[in-house]
């Protein structure tokens, strides 16, 4: 079985839900305590192993690849004043051409989104990170799913129950066998509504994917929503390529969503041993 070792992220999306805030930055360099969205996924997939990551991004997301620079004036200051620590944490990042950039141009969904990376993955396994989607874990989600890649291969992908009434948001599992950790599907929709949705376990933002996902993108058939759907893609694969959810273990934050997002600053800012009673103080004044 070929190791996976290349990553794809699909940031190109416009952040509408968190307005005015990303008028001008990218939803994925929004903070978590102090750390950008994307770089905790980053950092994820270097933590299973990952070499080699693909951003799928688009107009006005250069701030990114900044990110992911020297920043010479800064690093300058810093090192003038003697602030050590500071200076290691701006240069906390990937070598040169860890880190490749390609546009995706027309907002036509995640399916297509995963296309533009075709050429970067070739003929190789890889892994998709939606950076919104966090997972709090002491062991990583991808690395978690690396885990039960070793085992069973194929197309897997981190699932959680939800809500039935929650299935429209959701790519859903139809599954055939169950050990309580790895669901084995026959099928896979995308947000069917709460009276057709074969099951309540639903896809979260973790893929490891065989490149026979592409045969299909490259129809470019929309799905739900009119959007090309990478849903869509694994399940034309059902024939040929085993399928699995894996129930990762650790809390999952949708950062997507304000209220997500303001509860995966809390949970983070808790697991710090620098803030963690400040923040409780804080928190216990708010509620009283
Ligand atoms: C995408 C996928 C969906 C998955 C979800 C996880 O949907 O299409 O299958 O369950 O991410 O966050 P989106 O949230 O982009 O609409």
């Amino acid at each position: 079985m070929k190791a996976v070792r290349k990553a794809v992220l699909p940031v190109a999306g416009l952040g509408t839900r968190f307005l005015p805030a990303t008028k001008c930055m990218p939803k994925e360099m929004l903070p978590i305590v102090d750390k950008p969205l994307i770089q905790y996924a980053i950092e994820e997939a270097q933590a299973a192993g990952i070499a080699s990551i693909m951003l799928i991004t688009g107009r006005g997301k250069n701030l990114m690849e900044d990110h992911f620079d020297h920043a010479f004036e800064l690093e300058r200051t810093l090192e003038l004043r003697g602030r050590l620590k500071e200076l290691e944490i701006v240069r906390q990042f990937p070598e040169p051409s860890t880190i490749k950039y390609t546009r995706q141009q027309q907002a036509l969904g995640l399916g297509h989104a995963i296309w533009c990376a075709r050429d970067f993955v070739n003929d190789d396994p890889f892994a998709v990170i939606l950076p919104d989607d966090m997972v709090l874990a002491e062991r990583g989600c991808l690395s978690q799913m690396m885990d039960a890649y070793n085992d069973v291969g194929g197309n897997i992908v981190a699932v959680t129950e939800v809500p039935r009434e929650h299935t429209n948001r959701y790519g859903i599992l139809d599954v055939e066998s169950d050990d309580g950790r790895l669901a084995k599907a026959r099928g896979l929709v995308e947000k069917p509504d709460p009276a057709d949705a074969p099951s309540t376990l639903s896809i979260i933002g973790r893929y490891i994917l065989q490149p026979g996902v592409f045969a299909h993108l490259d129809k470019k058939q929309a799905g739900a929503g009119g959007e090309i759907q990478l849903t869509d893609a694994i399940a034309e694969t059902l024939d040929s390529t085993p399928f699995h959810g894996l129930r990762y273990e650790g809390r999952r934050f949708d950062c997507g969503s304000k209220s997500g997002f303001i509860a995966a600053n809390v949970a983070y800012a808790l697991e710090r041993e620098d803030m963690a009673s400040d923040v409780r103080l804080a928190l216990s004044e708010i509620m009283d």
